[in-house]
């Protein structure tokens, strides 16, 4: 038997398909850095999305706007590095596409070549059509995002659920159709009424994962601090938290500035030992430079 484990076939394009032919649901998470990835790996997730949502869970900013290229690169990088599995997807961020079709291919080519991504994600409809249909000729799978969209919410009033109107409904759902016409993979669909989603399920051939968009679509995708319970505050309404982690991390920070206070650790078996032979001998030396008798 060979002494290397077989490496695991990463999921293709097609993959998805058959999966949603067969009304397998799909699941999809963020993940920002090498130990996230390896865990999401772990857990046998289909999609490992580095959102641009990083901005505020692992970079502190208070939106997801001010991130740059470069920042998720390094994230991203480092995602890519600890999966091995599930396909990865790359957000662009604010600025990075949206003014014309050779910025969007240039900083998607950035995202695949540098960090290995398999597809690039952009929000909106309206322009971002065109630059969808840009980068699928370019040769790169995109993921389109229709609903809320982050990136832009001040525009569209703040974080708050889209379509909720009979119009601002079909306005989602012709984005949606117009990222397919154009060529996208796969669509996220956010924070939009059970009944957008429902209405658009049977208008798109590609595979719908959505986040605060009901049950209907193909799957599911959820933010790992949300989820995980790793992003202090309130989150939004879809969250569910499956975890605590912040509560047992900081109780375990707490622990062990309590022992290091107090003088329980390290204790002896932390600790790197000398043969006895060593120690006698580091003595005489310290005895002879300076003339300090080690025995007293
Ligand atoms: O940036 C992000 O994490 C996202 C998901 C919430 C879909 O866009």
């Amino acid at each position: 038997m060979s002494a290397h484990a077989a490496p695991t076939k990463r999921l293709t394009l097609g993959d998805l398909a058959a999966k949603k032919a067969a009304g397998e649901r799909l699941v999809m998470v963020t993940a920002y850095d090498f130990p996230s990835a390896q865990i999401v790996e772990d857990a046998g997730v289909d999609l490992v999305l580095v959102g641009d949502s990083a901005a505020m869970t692992v970079l502190g900013y208070d939106s997801t706007v001010p991130v740059t290229v470069d920042e998720m690169l390094m994230l991203t990088k480092a995602v890519r590095r600890g999966l091995d599995r599930p396909l990865l997807v790359g957000d662009l961020p604010f600025g990075s596409y949206e003014a014309s079709d050779a910025e969007a291919i240039e900083t998607a080519r950035r995202f695949v070549k540098e960090a290995g991504v398999d597809l690039v994600k952009i929000e909106r409809g309206g322009t971002t059509v065109d630059r969808a249909r840009a980068l699928v000729s370019a040769g790169i799978p995109v993921v389109g995002h229709v609903g809320l969209t982050p990136q832009t919410a001040t525009a569209l009033g703040g974080y708050r659920a889209q379509g909720r109107t009979a119009e601002a409904a079909l306005a989602v759902i012709d984005d949606a159709l117009a990222l397919q016409a154009a060529g996208v993979s796969l669509l996220v669909v956010e924070a939009v009424p059970s009944e957008v989603t429902a209405a658009l399920m049977p208008l798109l051939d590609i595979p719908v994962i959505g986040i605060g968009a009901g049950a209907d679509a193909d799957g599911q995708v959820l933010v790992f601090h949300d989820l995980l319970g790793l992003y202090p505050g309130s989150a939004a309404k879809f969250v569910k938290r499956y975890a605590d982690l912040r509560s047992a991390a900081v109780a375990g920070v707490e622990a062990y500035a309590d022992e290091v206070r107090e003088g329980v650790y390290p204790a002896p078996e932390h600790g790197y030992g000398m043969p006895e032979a060593e120690a006698r001998r580091l003595g005489e030396l310290l005895a002879e430079r300076w003339d300090i008798d080690s025995r007293k």
